[in-house]
């Protein structure tokens, strides 16, 4: 991809459309892997779209010919540009939560920005999420991203989002609620990183976090090398291996046999996989395990016992079958009584982008910080 390629993309998609009076608000989790954006309109607090993208972007190649690519549009996104990918530079803009590169994260915000139907000149407010560990740069350079595509921003840790996400209606509570603000470990699965975080009722902070890079990447990768450990022929993909760990993943020996069918020159072959799988699935498990109890121990000796009921799974990762009981199961026999550990399940993509939503609309006029345009 060439500069003048990227610079025709961003500038193509900047037109002003028809601006409207009352200014939208945005909820955005800007993650390595996915995207999820809501917008809402401030006054009324109506949600008017949420869109969960792969977060890639994908420039075409110098002399591509045209018909290829679908309008011979110089730049696609998410989902069109993964099934185009041949004839593309494929880039994630984001890696470990933080931008990576910024004109592709120019270009993929803007692109968010059309598909939530934002019209251009509207004052848009944008409340994302960052990772709590996050340092000064890292902000700084989503205000940088951000600028000139939205007017106003509140920067907020993700795993503080994902409780407000998690926070039940004020009628729907039982006695026995505590509310994940106040009191919650919340573990993030995601792609490259795992996030398990500490949340007492204050903006956590790198201190209040343990992250690791044992997530889902690094499952797909451990699973390769065993498969190819046990099948040296079978040129096995990490894609074929995602795959296989999303439609098959489990923990605890709970399964004692997979059979994946795999392409091995140019026949189909169904290979035994269960090893593998569960192998792999359990090393996160145990390194999950590992931070949260870590976490524990560092809490409040006063808050633990509420601190224990509310223990939560989230991001891809949480959808392993059996994670939440097994962590659950093992947090108990090392002597944390009443624990209780829940996944999120599939609400995880826009669980971030929702709580905030609900930052952006309790957000004081003050707390909104002003881009330059
Ligand atoms: N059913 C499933 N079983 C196991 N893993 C899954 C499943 N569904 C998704 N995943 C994994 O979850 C990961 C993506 O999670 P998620 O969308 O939360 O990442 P992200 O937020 O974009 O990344 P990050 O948090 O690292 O920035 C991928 O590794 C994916 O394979
Ligand atoms: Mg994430």
């Amino acid at each position: 991809m060439t500069t003048t390629a990227r610079k025709t993309a961003t500038k193509a998609k900047t037109k002003a459309g028809p601006a409207k009076s009352s200014p939208l608000i945005v909820g955005l989790d800007l993650g390595t892997n996915t995207t999820c954006i809501q917008v809402a309109d401030q006054q009324s607090g109506k949600i008017l779209n949420t869109e969960i993208i792969p977060s890639i972007v994908g420039y075409t190649t110098e002399g591509i010919l045209p018909g290829i690519i679908p309008g011979d549009s110089k730049v696609l996104f998410g989902q069109m540009a993964i099934k185009y990918k041949l004839h593309l530079n494929l880039v994630q803009p984001l890696k470990e939560g933080v931008v990576s590169d910024m004109d592709a994260t120019r270009d993929f915000l803007i692109h968010l920005k059309e598909i939530a139907n934002i019209p251009q000149g509207q004052e848009t407010r944008a409340v994302i999420g960052m990772p709590a560990n996050a340092d000064a740069a890292s902000r700084e350079n989503v205000r940088l991203a951000v600028t000139g595509i939205f007017d106003k921003v509140i920067l907020i840790p993700e795993p503080f989002l994902a409780a407000l996400g998690s926070r039940e209606e004020k009628s729907l509570l039982k006695d026995s609620y505590v509310d994940p603000v106040c009191n919650s470990i919340f573990v993030d699965i995601g792609a490259g990183s795992t996030d398990v975080c500490l949340i007492q009722g204050y903006y956590p902070s790198g201190d209040d976090q343990i992250s690791f890079s044992i997530a889902g990447d690094a499952v797909d990768n451990a699973i390769q090398e065993e498969i190819l450990a046990k099948y040296p022929d079978c040129q096995i993909s990490i894609s074929k291996c995602r795959e296989i760990k999303e439609k098959h993943s489990f923990v605890q020996g709970a399964k004692s046999s997979i059979l994946a069918p795999v392409m091995i020159g140019g026949k189909i072959k169904k290979l035994e996989v269960a090893e593998p799988v569960g192998t792999a699935c359990d090393t996160l498990l145990n390194k999950v395990y590992e931070a949260v109890r870590q976490l524990i121990v560092r809490a409040d000796p006063d808050s633990i016992p509420d601190l224990l009921k509310n223990i939560i799974v989230t991001g891809g990762g949480s959808n392993i079958k059996g994670f939440d009981k097994a962590l659950q199961s093992l947090l108990t026999e090392e002597g944390f009584e009443g624990c209780s550990v829940l996944s999120i399940g599939e609400e995880y993509k826009s669980h971030v982008a929702s709580g905030a939503m609900k930052a952006a609309s309790q957000a004081k006029e003050r707390q909104w910080q002003n881009l330059l345009s």
